[in-house]
Formats: C-alpha cells, structure tokens, sequence
C-alpha cells in the first residue's frame, strides 16, 4: 500500500540532483567533534543512526576559519587533514540514497577568547552581541574579510572532496554572514558596511566564492543552499522586511534556501500588524527556489501542512534526535511507535554521543521533552524566541 503522504515524493533540484523525499534532517551540532575540530566516531554513528530515512540530512555547523570556532566540540573544515574524518560522515549519511550536506560558517562575535584559545573574536564591527557576558569583538580588517571568503570556497572544495552533496551557508542564528548583514553587528563606512546594499556585500562575496568552487571541482550535481533568520531583535536589527528584500536579492545564485524558525508557524516578531506565517511570506517572495521550513515539526500531519503551503521541504531537528527512524516508521505505517518525548536511558541507545547527552540535558532541557519532566509545549515558539535560534530567552 502506497503512503498518502505527499512529503514522500521524491524533488528535483534545478541542477538535476534528486532527493528522494521532502524530509531534512536539521542541522544540529553534536557537541562531540574532537578538541581541534576532528570527526569523532561516536558522530559517524549518531548520523548513520538517522541516515536512510530522510531526503538530505544537513550536518551540524563545521567551522572554515580557525577564528570561526563558536563552541567546543565543532567540526572544523578549516584544512584537508578533516577530509577523512569528514567522508566518514558523508559515507555514513549517504545510506539508501540520503543526500549528504555540510553546513559551514564563521561564528563571529558568536565566539570568545576561551573558545579561541586567548584570542579576541572577530566580527564586521567591534560591538559585542546583545547577550549576557558577550565579548568585545575585533573588527576584520579588508584583507582577513578577503581571507575568510576564500576559506569559505577551501571548506566547499573539501566538501566535494569528502564526498558530500551539497553545502549550507549556515547565514542565521547571528553568526558572522548575519553580522554583516545586521546594521546591529556591521557599522563599517567601507565597501563591506554603511547602506544595505553594502552590508549585502559579504553573504554575495561569499556565495560567489563557492558557486565558483562548486563549478570548477564538482564531478556531480552539488546543491548550494543558504540558512537565514528572518528578524532580529536588537535595534537597529534586521527587519523581516530587509529579509524580503535580501533573499530575493539571493534567490537566484542558490539552489535552496533554509529558514531558521523556533516555530514553524511563527508570525513577524517585530510587526504585530503582519499576521501572515514568515514562511508564507518568504515562500511568496522567492517563487520557484525551493524553501526548507522548520520548527518544532512532530507529527506527520504537521509537517504535510508545510507542504500544503507549497514550501517544498520540512526539516525536523528534535523529532529526529528522539526517533531516528521517524521516515522509516511512516513508509511502514508504523507510527504509532514514533517517539515523541525521550528518556534518558535511551540516550546510548539512540547512539546520542555523551556530550550532545549533557548539552541535551542543559542547554536544551526545557525543549528536548524529556520523558521524565514536565516540558514546555510543541506551540511555545509560536510566539517567542526558541533557544535553537541563538537568542538569550529574555532579549
Ligand atoms: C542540539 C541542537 C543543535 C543545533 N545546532 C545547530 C547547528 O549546528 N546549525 C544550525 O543552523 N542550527 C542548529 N540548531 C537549530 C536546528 O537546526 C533547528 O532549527 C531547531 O532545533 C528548530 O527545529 P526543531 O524544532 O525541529 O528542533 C540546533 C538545534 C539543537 C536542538
């Protein structure tokens, strides 16, 4: 018996790579990279875990600039001594057909001399985040922007070479591609900064770099795509506005766009006026560039609804730390055992590496449904800042 689902058909980007269902694994950092930014092999088995079942898994962020580090236990694509480690990954994710994707970025002023090992973070502007204990950061100079857009093109290079099928240029969450678009984090009067046109300048140098890598050292289709949050909530900040107007500036250098939501349903934060979803919105905006929708995605029905809105994919992050065979069980008609809260004796289990355990138990206890407390409903995102979005709860 065929599944009714219409987030089971398979989708053919415009450069001829076929996924064979609407079901993305979101990005989610493992914590559990080694010291220097090395594959862990409790990493290869937390993703082959999860490989099979959805269309393309996106991996947790991986860092190409040794300044870019945001937190430990990142991988790190900053060299090719990484691009074993990294194939692992790859190789373990491209079972039964899942597309294998590397997200990359540059943290910014997201990171700090701890975790740079003494040295000041670096961002567009030297104006620290709006965040308890957030550091001072050291403006780029013209060449080290220069620098870090190269490393941008290295990391894809490596990418092909590990033998992933795409890149995610990871531009939300406030990470350094948002910094220079937020007139917040960029107050440079050079090329790079001043007008909006100008804070547009990085993420475009940056998408040129790897559209230019990507024809010169891919062998098969190989999808760009590019993560954006929609609002921020400094002023000045990003407006939803200023994301209109910048991903139809982008829309037709990618193969696909990923919006970064706490809820998937979540109206514009700053524009009480404006009750149309930010996806609806976003969707409209960018015509035929296929859009990722994502936010505390569950059920199959929820996430058919997504579909039903012409967004073409549906990534889950949570759901698919819980249920690892989320897809699997649906194809079955088995979903009746997918698993909706988590307990922690099945964290080994569910091959959770130790350290994503306690990140998981911490800084996500409130959102992860753990079997054993009282946790906050699916709808709480609807109209309020998610932790996964890089915002402090109380902004
Ligand atoms: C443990 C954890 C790690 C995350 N790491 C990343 C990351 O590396 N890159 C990223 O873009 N988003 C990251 N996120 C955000 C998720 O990709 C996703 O947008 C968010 O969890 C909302 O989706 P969900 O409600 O289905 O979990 C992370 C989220 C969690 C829970």
């Amino acid at each position: 018996m065929m599944s009714k689902y219409q987030f089971l058909e398979s989708y053919r980007f415009k450069n001829g790579m076929t996924v064979k269902n609407r079901i993305v694994m979101a990005p989610m950092t493992t914590m559990s990279s080694f010291h220097d930014g090395q594959v862990t092999n409790d990493e290869v088995a937390y993703y082959a875990a999860r490989a099979g079942g959805p269309g393309m898994i996106i991996t947790g962020v991986a860092n190409v600039s040794e300044s870019g580090k945001g937190f430990e236990g990142e991988l790190s694509v900053t060299d090719d001594r990484f691009i074993p480690g990294l194939a692992k990954v790859a190789a373990a994710i491209k079972q039964d057909g899942t597309k294998a994707i590397l997200q990359i970025f540059h943290a910014g002023r997201m990171s700090n001399s701890s975790i740079l090992r003494g040295k000041q973070a670096v961002s567009a502007s030297a104006i620290a985040a709006a965040r308890a204990g957030a550091e001072v950061p050291r403006e780029l100079t013209e060449t080290e922007i220069l620098t870090i857009i190269d490393e941008f093109g290295q990391a894809t290079r490596r990418a092909i070479a590990a033998g992933f099928d795409g890149v995610e240029l990871h531009g939300a969450n406030t990470y350094l591609l948002q910094q220079f678009v937020s007139p917040h984090s960029n107050r440079r009067t050079d090329r790079w900064g001043g007008s909006f046109e100008k804070r547009l300048a990085f993420p475009l140098a940056v998408i040129a770099k790897v559209k230019g890598i990507i024809a010169e050292a891919a062998k098969e289709p190989f999808v760009l795509g590019y993560r954006f949050s929609p609002e921020e909530f400094e002023t000045p900040g990003i407006r939803f506005s200023d994301t209109l107007a910048f991903v139809k500036k982008v829309k037709s250098e990618l193969d696909y766009l990923h919006i970064s939501l706490g809820h998937v349903w979540r109206t514009p934060m700053n524009d009480q006026s404006n009750q149309l979803p930010v996806v609806t919105s976003i969707k409209e905006a960018i015509g035929e560039l296929p859009l990722i929708g994502v936010g505390s995605l569950e059920t199959p029905e929820e996430v058919e609804k997504v579909l039903a809105q012409g967004v073409e994919f549906a990534a889950l992050g949570r759901e698919l730390i819980r249920e690892p065979k989320w897809v699997q069980k649906v194809i079955r008609h088995d979903q009746s055992s997918i698993r909706y809260k988590i307990s922690p004796s099945d964290f080994d289990e569910l091959t959770i590496p130790r350290a994503m355990q306690h990140y998981l138990q911490t800084s996500f206890r409130e959102v992860i449904h753990l079997s054993t407390d009282e946790t906050t409903e699916s709808n709480a995102y609807l109209k309020e800042v998610a932790p996964m979005e890089g915002y402090e709860k109380k902004l």
